[in-house]
């Protein structure tokens, strides 16, 4: 299998509900961020609503973000004026005798926006909203731990998803924290449907893959191993051993060209055990993703010095591939009935 692709971020992409930021970092202050390489500015109104919209004042194009929330508006830091949510000039405090705001044609670009399950979402406002789709629904289980990680880091979207879907590389980048040699053959049975693949691993044995961290908790149960793509930036990882479970939530958000805000939240449910390996899970989850992110900078720096990517896969990465597949292409709108199954099994 080989691929050459352009290093690019599909359009279509910003169709799709993306994380904007986690609810608890937006508070009264207006915040800024970037949207597939535009300025976004976001606020909450009075009632707590969130909003977002260009940001750029467009008196004199000073950031919005620098201004201050008055009422369910923002307010320009430069000359004051105000914006209320959808986009429209409420006010011009040095105004002549016969200057009105209603007579400004303009109104800045917004975007829809929705709060759910602790993160602010937001998507390109297109279609009918009536007929849209909410961001999938992820509540927080009372009876799991929940930490969230969130980081920038220099890479495609498409690579760090790619990178939360590949077993292989655990064998090597995270050796010892997480899985050692290869050693047992793996069946991975891979669904890809409209909007989501899914990639169940069956066969995989803790005591044989050096899992020692949580061996030990776990009474040696074979390991069930979920992993779920859902376009256009979430993926979710289970782990289940016996009747604990490590959920991985991880969304990635395209910033400006090249960097991409990564979301991660994890959730764990050992028992008893839960309280006592919640730091453990926490330092070691620190860790993989900062492995992970040296890894994906590296990757990255290197497509980019050559211009384009050349990949040659082997049958581990057949999810990936799926997933890549769906990224680029985007939904089968006109075939919702697509399905592809395959089955593979490789070492791990
Ligand atoms: S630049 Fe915003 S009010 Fe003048
Ligand atoms: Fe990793």
């Amino acid at each position: 299998m080989n691929s050459e692709d352009p290093i690019s971020i599909p359009n279509h992409l910003r169709d799709g509900w993306h994380v904007a930021v986690l609810s608890k970092e937006l508070r009264k202050k207006p915040l800024a961020m970037e949207f597939f390489g535009e300025p976004v500015v976001l606020f909450r109104k009075r009632d707590g609503t969130p909003v977002a919209m260009q940001d750029r004042c467009p008196h004199k194009n000073l950031p919005l973000s620098m201004g201050k929330v008055r009422g369910d508006q923002i307010e320009c830091a430069y000359h004051g004026w105000q914006f209320n949510c959808e986009g429209r000039c409420t006010a011009i405090p040095c105004h002549g005798p016969a200057e009105r705001t209603g007579k400004l044609r303009f109104r800045i670009p917004t975007y829809r926006v929705i709060e759910q399950d602790g993160w602010v979402w937001i998507k390109d406002i297109s279609g009918n909203p009536l007929e849209e789709k909410l961001p999938r629904s992820l509540p927080r289980d009372k009876n799991h731990r929940w930490f969230d990680i969130k980081y920038q880091t220099i890479a495609s979207p498409d690579l760090i998803l790619e990178n939360g879907m590949d077993s292989a590389h655990t064998c090597f980048v995270h050796r010892g924290l997480f899985r050692s040699n290869p050693a047992q053959f793996i069946n991975v049975v891979i669904r890809g449907t409209n909007d989501r693949v899914v990639a169940e691993t069956k066969g995989e044995n803790q005591k044989k893959s050096g899992e020692k961290d949580l061996r030990v908790l776990t009474n040696k149960k074979e390991i069930r191993h979920v992993d779920e793509y859902h376009y256009p930036g979430s993926l979710q990882i289970d782990y289940w051993f016996g009747k604990s479970h490590l959920v991985t939530h991880l969304h990635v958000t395209p910033n400006d060209t090249g960097k991409t805000s990564v979301y991660i939240r994890m959730g764990l449910q050992f028992g008893f055990f839960t309280r006592a390996i919640y730091p453990v899970i926490w330092l070691i989850t620190r860790k993989v993703v900062k492995q992970d992110r040296a890894i994906l900078e590296n990757q990255q720096r290197m497509i980019s010095r050559m211009g384009k990517r050349s990949f040659h896969h082997s049958l581990a990465d057949m999810s990936a591939v799926m997933l890549s597949d769906l990224y680029k292409s985007g939904p089968r709108a006109n075939k919702p009935e697509w399905e592809q199954e395959e089955n593979v099994s490789f070492k791990l």
